[in-house]
């Protein structure tokens, strides 16, 4: 079994929580974009869906899947989408593809967060993946300082433009001993617009594909 075959196999496990005749908020990356082909196959039971980025939305409609404004959906039932890490208490990093703002937003609006990941992304601590970090372009040298002063290293992420105009930094050498409160200090510097902990608003369940199959898991 190689790294796609796990992927696939929480792509159709999470199916199962996606209820009949509803609008499902759907993420970004490699492991969703294995989920929207899954969803495909039941198009005909879903209202349509809600996606986190341009590419996800692309695909979803080269399925024949009605792609909803998160404006026109309201709240969802559920949400699906991958991470970068991920650890017992559901914590994430996320934003590896750059899509954590709007992804953010519509597991905001979600009730029940999937997350679909191979078991390469359970981590025991979060930070070995550089934490992406969204700015406002005039403020990219401000926030990189107060990145710098809190212990971070943050890099330009190279010739890449958000889906909202912006740019991310990526930052290593954090350390996330408490995801929620660097959260929350990360989104209060003035020129971010999100981060990619995704610790206030955990995953709800995980799907972690193993050589053994898929595991379920909830926060411990
Ligand atoms: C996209 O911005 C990310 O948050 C992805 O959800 C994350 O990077 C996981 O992607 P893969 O499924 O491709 O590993």
């Amino acid at each position: 079994m190689n790294q796609d075959d796990l992927k696939r196999a929480v792509a159709v496990a999470a199916i199962e929580y996606v209820p009949a005749d509803c609008i499902v908020g759907v993420g970004t990356g490699s492991t969703a974009n294995f989920f929207i082909d899954e969803l495909a196959k039941i198009r005909h039971k879903i209202r349509g869906a809600v996606a986190s980025s341009e590419a996800s939305a692309k695909r979803l409609k080269g399925h024949g899947i009605e792609v909803f404004a998160l404006n026109d959906a309201g709240d969802l039932p559920v949400y699906v989408d991958g991470a970068d890490e991920i650890t017992r208490h559901m914590h994430m990093v996320k934003g590896g593809g750059g899509a954590l703002t709007r992804e953010k937003i519509v597991a905001a609006a979600s009730r029940k967060f999937i997350c679909v990941c191979d078991e390469s992304k359970l981590v025991d601590v979060l930070g070995r993946f550089p934490l992406p970090v969204e700015v406002i372009p005039m403020a990219r040298s401000s926030v990189a300082r107060q990145l710098v002063a809190l212990g971070g290293q943050p890099a330009l992420r190279e010739g890449f433009t958000t889906d909202n105009g912006n740019l991310i930094l990526d930052v290593r050498g954090l350390q996330i001993m408490n995801p929620v409160e660097l959260e929350s200090t990360l989104d209060h510097i003035a020129g971010v617009v999100t981060n990619g902990l995704f610790a206030r608003r955990p995953a709800d369940v995980l799907l972690l594909g193993t050589v053994s199959g898929v595991k379920t898991m909830t926060a411990q």
